[in-house]
């Protein structure tokens, strides 16, 4: 299949890719852009792993089409901080110790922002449970909570309003997941 032209706004950065219509956002930042500190666990949209903010909204980037993503910007773990000023929800997790092998991290991390920036960071529960998409092998989960509850109130003076923010969709919580009983 003869390669399409894909223009992405990564990080803030424009690029223009030549990929097969069945990139996903998570193949071209890996291996269109060199971008690789999304990974990839499952790539069935059952990890959350991979999870990206495209357009302000968490999504798991295995599932999501990069032509579908022009347009939007897109949000990688490599676009958090400012220079080596951490993001406060980096800071937090080394605060915390919320990662072992750290493989789930950078998605752990982009789903606690958009978890706080959904106004969802209220309570334990509601953490574990807007946190659900993002399984641990490790069973960080208790640290990756208390992580959320430290940067939460350091995130509120620059978020925007809680009504300008979609929901998650495309990785609804789990109710399996192990993080409800962490
Ligand atoms: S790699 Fe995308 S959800 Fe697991
Ligand atoms: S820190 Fe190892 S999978 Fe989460």
């Amino acid at each position: 299949m003869a390669p399409v032209t894909a223009r992405l706004t990564i990080n803030g950065k424009p690029q223009t890719l030549q990929i097969d219509v069945r990139t996903t956002v998570l193949d071209a930042l890996r291996e269109h852009v060199g971008l690789t500190g999304t990974k990839k666990g499952c790539d069935h949209g059952q990890c959350g792993a991979c999870t990206v903010m495209i357009g302000g909204r968490r999504v798991v980037s295995c599932l999501t089409l990069a032509l579908s993503a022009q347009g939007q910007e897109i949000l990688t773990i490599e676009g958090l901080s400012h220079g080596d000023q951490l993001h406060p929800m980096q800071q937090a997790f080394i605060d915390h110790d919320a990662f072992q092998c750290g493989y789930c991290t950078p998605g752990q991390i982009i789903s606690a922002v958009g978890c706080v920036q959904e106004g969802h960071a209220g309570t334990d529960e509601d953490i574990r449970e807007y946190m659900s998409g993002n399984l641990c092998r490790c069973a960080a989960y208790p640290n990756i909570v208390a992580a959320i509850k430290q940067a939460a109130p350091e995130m509120a003076q620059d978020m925007p309003a809680k009504q300008d923010l979609p929901a998650r969709q495309d990785s609804p919580a789990r109710q399996d997941s192990p993080a409800q009983k962490g």
